[in-house]
């Protein structure tokens, strides 16, 4: 019992510790994309408090229903990209833009009529006096597609 809750403590404060996430910087929740147009997906990732190693990303998009999307945990209808991320400090920072590591993803966007989540999972280690400690998290925003052919 005593190592329970001390598992569920450590895992507690490494979870405050290290759960600053990524997230979408563009496109944002309720944009409207181009079906057939190139589209650069830029996930920004917030400096983490403690050392992290980045392990992957999976990046995807699938259309919703009238009552729901389907998660980025269960599937993905077009998969973009899967592999390693390696979000980089831009070296200069245009007005508007922000200071956080980002990773761009270029992509083009599915021929989706109306509403779609864009997804990605992302997986990362964040180091600790004791070890390493996994970080999980599944991010997703719904944008609406609409037709480039009019
Ligand atoms: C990343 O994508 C954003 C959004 O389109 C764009 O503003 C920025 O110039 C891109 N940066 C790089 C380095 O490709
Ligand atoms: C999308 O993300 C929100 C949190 O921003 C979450 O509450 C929701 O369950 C996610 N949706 C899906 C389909 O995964």
């Amino acid at each position: 019992m005593k190592n329970i809750i001390s598992l569920t403590l450590i895992l507690t404060l490494a979870g405050s510790a290290f759960a600053q996430g990524a997230s979408f910087a563009y496109p944002q929740d309720g944009d409207t994309l181009v079906a057939g147009s190139s589209i650069d997906i830029r996930i920004d990732r917030p400096t983490p408090s403690a050392p992290t190693t980045e392990a992957g990303i999976g990046l995807g998009m699938s259309p919703c229903s009238s009552e729901s999307c389907p998660s980025p945990e269960t599937s993905f209808e077009h998969l973009f990209y899967a592999g390693g991320f390696n979000p980089q400090r831009p070296s200069q920072v245009a007005a508007g833009e922000d200071f956080n590591a980002f990773q761009n993803f270029t992509v083009t966007v599915p021929s989706i009529s109306g509403s779609a989540i864009l997804g990605f999972l992302h997986s990362s280690f964040g180091e600790g006096a004791s070890g390493y400690f996994p970080f999980f998290e599944s991010v997703n925003i719904t944008v609406n597609i609409i037709s480039g052919s009019q």
